[in-house]
């Protein structure tokens, strides 16, 4: 069992993630650390054990600029699609931090790891997906706690990923990670502090025996 040391820096550790945009250091992660989180990556639980997660690490400069054009152009995009008090709510937001943090961490998902009779996804397909996706959190947390910072960044076209990091259907980029050392960590959400959306209590969230929620939850 756990001391209570341990677990109240777990809970810690959960409570200061944070998306990073503008606060990476602008130096790269040392190999040991990216090692250290890829590993806690790999050790998430998977549908019939299948681990269908893999891990492209991006850091050359030139590549970065690559993603880092690409990227613009889609936050551009939505720009252009939003209403003009979302706009400028929206125009002072800082959606990624490709180049400052030195480093990308593609991660794919694999639907056909495993081969066809996987335990647990008969019946619900996504939970495949959905184990690549705590892969995701836990190299999050686990960078949090090595004192780094991750941003995920889905401002892109799936097919233009896929192509630039040579990932090939039915396997698919799920997401780019910005992950490298940081001058701190806000302790609010940019969204938040940027007056775009807040959070909702956890009193809201959950429900006893059956779903029960006014309409406006939706929005
Ligand atoms: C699936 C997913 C995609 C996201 N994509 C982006 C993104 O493209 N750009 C961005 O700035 N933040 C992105 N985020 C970060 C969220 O905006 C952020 O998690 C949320 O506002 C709460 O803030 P926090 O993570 O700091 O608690 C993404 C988060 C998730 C889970």
């Amino acid at each position: 069992m756990l001391g209570t040391e341990a677990r109240e820096a777990l809970y810690d550790i959960i409570r200061m993630r944070r998306d990073v945009r503008a606060e990476f250091a602008g130096e790269q992660i040392a190999e040991d650390v990216l090692w250290r989180v890829l590993a806690a990556a790999h050790h998430a639980p998977s549908v019939g054990n299948t681990q269908p997660w893999d891990f492209v690490v991006v850091q050359d400069e030139q590549r970065l600029k690559e993603f880092a054009g690409h990227v613009a152009g889609c936050r551009q995009a939505f720009a252009d699609s939003l209403p003009e008090d979302r706009k400028s709510t929206f125009d002072p937001i800082k959606i990624e931090g490709i180049i400052e943090s030195r480093t990308g961490i593609v991660v794919t998902y694999d639907p056909e790891r495993g081969g066809k009779h996987i335990l647990g996804r008969h019946t619900v397909d996504e939970s495949g997906l959905f184990s690549a996706v705590l892969a995701i959190q836990n190299l999050w947390l686990a960078a949090t706690a090595e004192g780094l910072g991750v941003g995920w960044v889905s401002f892109y076209e799936e097919e233009f990923l896929a192509d630039f990091v040579g990932v090939s259907a039915p396997a698919r980029p799920i997401a780019w990670l910005c992950v490298g050392p940081v001058t701190r960590l806000q302790e609010v959400p940019d969204l938040e502090r940027f007056g775009w959306r807040k959070g909702r209590p956890l009193e809201e969230a959950v429900h006893r025996d059956r779903f029960v929620g006014p309409d406006n939850q939706k929005s």
